[in-house]
Formats: structure tokens, sequence, C-alpha cells
């Protein structure tokens, strides 16, 4: 079994950076095969790996990562077949094809209402920082990398909100986010603390194998899963990039009419009161983060994360449509965790746009959803498919999530209380979707040796024009992989 090798997997996945500045820069490369392997190398020298990062956080570094779509990994030589066997469908097809099918989106969330309309990136160069002037400068450097290249880039900024009291960990409906992460086993002492991660029998926590998310990695299933092509794929691992808008004002003008309709029936009669528990049964956290069933003390500054839901089976505490018991019920469904234990998810997403101030008109301003998983589909699209987007397999019929459900299933949210429940009928109630999905992608994410072996791969596109030989040819030895043909070698160059 091959060791955690944190300087060769990308900074950010272990650990969040927790930087409250970034850019995504997407980046279409339309130049030769060798002005893309030259950008390659360039941007190979700025790319942070999660053994540096502690020290280029320290030393108040901007932040580079750098990731591809299928079609981007194209670009740099590998054959379509190559493409088409080693990497799984869902993330060769891209999220605008798996929009409606695989997560579900409908109504306004579906990429014919998307922003950048026929536009596909390669890359993705993510950059975190600081402050602004160090995120500027970072970006002009890599933008004119890029256009040495012949790349054609959307910018993309997002930032942390700024409150009187400064920098927040909010999002834009107000909640405190990025609380509850997977802690991974990474067989080091990185893994001290396991809360929040596989809910064990009898109370306690064991981490997630870091193979859950880490391609290569011993995972819940197997201690050594095999790569089609380890030199490229090793430490690898996929990165889910959603722009979510949210529509603040909509979100508050439903919840003080919610609050007053339903003050007489909540626990708390007055009405304001009554909204901020309504918009806290959605979340199932309060604002400040404090989970709603009863939790161990925190460990640090953030909110404590060390609860189960079972002592809580109908919701009267935190109802079994709330946000974060459908995006990670823990114990909820029974078998110690065992029907979720599968499906976690690495967030590392940060707001866009301005603050919402008290009756302005909604604007673009929302959440850019980042997540890393070791599987697209049985991570990010099971969650927002059978989780967020209907709710029959946590028992609340086909009814979607206000906070991120995204299909036409009905919104109705019950809140179980010990005498008498209150159903709130959100999608009829509102004048205007609480989300809406603005455009999205997936990206593979190699780790720095997969990187090498890319621009490897391309000098050889360049010098020979398609490979190690003929497009043709990588058809060929691609159907005589299954063969067990000598050309392919899992260990070597693939
Ligand atoms: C605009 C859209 C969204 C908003 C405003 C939002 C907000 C939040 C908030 C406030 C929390 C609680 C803080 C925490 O535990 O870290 C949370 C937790 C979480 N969210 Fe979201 N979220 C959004 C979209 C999504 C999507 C699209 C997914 C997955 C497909 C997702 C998955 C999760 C998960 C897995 C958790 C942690 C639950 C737990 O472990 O208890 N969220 N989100």
């Amino acid at each position: 079994m091959r060791p955690f090798e944190p300087s060769d997997i990308q900074g950010n996945v272990v650990r969040g950076y927790d930087l409250p500045h970034a850019c995504y820069l997407h980046a279409a490369v339309t130049g030769s095969p060798a002005d893309a392997v030259a950008l390659l190398r360039q941007l190979g020298t700025h790319v942070t790996t999660a053994a540096d990062q502690a020290e280029w956080l320290a030393r108040r570094r901007a932040t580079v990562n750098v990731s591809f779509t299928s079609k981007g990994l194209a670009q740099f030589g590998l054959t379509p077949g190559e493409v088409g066997s080693w990497f799984p469908p869902e993330f060769v097809a891209g999220m605008a094809c798996r929009s409606e099918t695989a997560l579900g989106d409908a109504d306004r969330n579906v990429p014919a209402y998307w922003e950048w309309q026929n536009f596909r990136p390669d890359l993705l160069i993510t950059v975190h920082a600081p402050d602004p002037a160090t995120l500027d400068r970072k970006v002009a450097e890599l933008s004119d990398a890029t256009a040495s290249a012949g790349a054609h880039l959307e910018l993309q900024y997002a930032s942390t909100i700024e409150s009187k009291r400064g920098r927040s960990r909010r999002e834009h409906f107000g909640f405190t986010d990025g609380i509850s992460q997977p802690p991974l086993d990474t067989g080091s002492p990185l893994t001290a603390n396991p809360i929040g991660g596989l809910p064990l029998a009898g109370g306690g926590w064991a981490p997630v194998p870091a193979g859950e998310f880490i391609l290569g990695l011993p995972d819940l299933d197997e201690d050594e899963p095999a790569l089609p092509c380890p030199a490229l794929m090793h430490n690898g691992t996929y990165l889910v990039y959603r722009k979510i808008e949210q529509h603040v004002g909509a979100f508050q003008e439903w919840a003080r009419a919610a609050g007053a309709s339903a003050a007489g029936q909540m626990i708390d009669a007055d009405p304001s009161a009554a909204a901020e528990i309504i918009m806290a049964k959605l979340v199932g956290r309060h604002k400040d983060g404090r989970p709603l069933v009863p939790a161990a003390s925190p460990l640090g500054s953030l909110p404590s994360n060390n609860f189960r839901y079972e002592d809580d089976p109908y919701g009267v505490q935190c109802p079994l449509g709330s946000h974060i018991r459908r995006a990670n019920p823990r114990d909820a469904l029974g078998f110690d965790g065992a029907l979720v234990n599968r499906h976690r998810l690495i967030r590392r997403g940060m707001p866009y746009g301005t603050p919402y101030e008290e009756g302005a008109a909604d604007t673009d301003r929302g959440l850019i959803f980042v997540a890393y998983s070791g599987s697209i589909a049985r991570q990010f699209e099971f969650i927002q498919r059978e989780w967020l987007n209907d709710g029959d397999v946590l028992g609340i019929g086909h009814n979607t999530d206000p906070i991120a459900g995204t299909s036409a299933e009905p919104e109705r949210f019950l809140v179980p209380q010990a005498t008498r429940s209150v159903l709130f009928d959100i999608r009829a109630d509102r004048l205007s979707q609480f989300v809406q999905v603005r455009w999205g992608e997936y990206f593979f994410q190699p780790g720095l040796a997969g990187l090498t072996w890319l621009c490897e791969r391309g000098d050889e596109v360049s010098r020979h024009g398609s490979g190690s030989g003929s497009r043709a040819d990588h058809e060929t030895a691609q159907s005589a992989t299954a063969a067990g043909s000598p050309w392919y070698d899992p260990g070597g160059t693939g």
C-alpha cells in the first residue's frame, strides 16, 4: 500500500485554506498543444500542495491549484478512448449533461438558463489569497500566462462576507457555514479528531478513510483501490464546481410571513422569533452554527459538530427535511451510518457577490459551491438527487430541500413539534425560488506527479502529433487493454 503523500496531493483538500478571497479562472485553451503544455508547466511551478500549504499560509502567499475537465484532458493529449475508459461517465459528460438526468435539476436551474452559454473550460485554476491585493497580483500573473497560451478566460471572484465585526464564516442567508467536514483517516497525526466522521455503534466516531476523497488510497471498500492509470490518477480527486445564486430577500420575506402566520402555533409566539426558529429549522442549525439537537461541547472556536439524531427520530428538534440532516443524515438512517458513510463530501465553497442589505432587490449573489470527492456519482450526485432534490429515502416524500433543492418537486416542509406540528407549503407561498443554479462543471484535480505525467504526454503529442502514436493507435491500444496487452502499463505511462 502506498503511504499518504501530502507533497503529491494538491492543497485545500485534506485541510481547507480558510482564506477570505478567491478567484476561479476557467480557461479554454485555443492554442497549439505545445502552448498548452508550456502553460501547464508554468502553472505546475505555482501549485500549492498539502505539504506546503501551512507554510504558504504563514507567509501570506496566494495559493494556486489546477484541475481539468474531460475536454481539458484531451487537450493535453489523452485520446477519447483513454478519457472514456479511465474516467467515470459523469466526469466525462460534465455537469451540464448530467444536470437534468443525474442531478434532478429542473425549472430555472437547468443549463438553458446558465451563464457562460456554450463555454466549456479545459482548466480550472483556483487562486486563494489573504487579501485583495495579493489575489489581484496572482490573478494578473496567471491571466498573462494563460493569454500567452491562447486561452479564453472566464473569471469568478468569491470572498467571505464582511460584517461589522470583520470577516465572517457566514453564507448569504446568514448562517455560519463550513462547520461540518469529514475528518480524514490519513494514517498520520492529522487525524487526531474524528468528530463528525463515521458514527460508531454505541457512540463515538471513526475518521473517514482518505480514499473516499483521494484516488488510490484505502477507501471504505478496498485497501488498495485499482486505478486504470495510476501515474495520472493516484492522489487525484474530483472537484465539483456549482455556482448557486441565493435570493436572500425572497428567503427573508418568506420567513417573515411564515413567522407571522405560524407564530401562534410555534413554541415562541413572537412573529420575529418564530421567523428565526423557522429559518433555523430549514437549515438544521441556528445562525451562529449551534446545532438544533443536543451536542457535546465544541472543540476549538467552531460550533459543535458532535451530535447525532438517535434521540430525535421524528425530527422534533431537527426536522427530517432540514438541509444538514438531508445532506448528511449521520446515524438517522440506522445501520450505524452504513447507508450514509459512502456519500460524504469535503466542502470548500465560498460566497460571491455583495452582502444583502435589508429591503434591497435580489441581485447576483450566492455560493460558489466547491466539493471534493472520490466519486462524483456516488457522493455529490447522489446527495443532490436523492437527499436534497427528493426526500423519499429520508421518509419525507418527494419534497425538495428549500435551501439547496433544485428540482420541480414540492417544497412542503414539516416542523414536527411535541404537541402540534406545522406544515409549510413553501413553493405555493413564495414569489421566487430561494436558490438557482447559474453554472457548474466537474473537474479532475491530479496529484503533482499526475501533472508532470500530463506534461510529458502533452510533449509527446506535440512531437508526434498524437501521443505515442496516432490517435487510431491509441484507440486500438485502449481496446487491447482489456485483453491484457503489454502496451498497457498501469504503473507507467498509460
Ligand atoms: C446555496 C446553497 C447552500 C447553502 C446556503 C448551504 C448552507 C449550508 C449551511 C449553513 C450548512 C451548515 C454548516 C455546516 O455544517 O458546515 C451546510 C451544511 C452542509 N451542506 Fe450545504 N448549503 C448549500 C448547498 C449545498 C449543496 C449543493 C450540498 C451538496 C450537494 C450541500 C451539502 C452540505 C453538507 C454535506 C453539509 C454538512 C452537513 C453535516 O455534516 O451535518 N450544501 N450547508
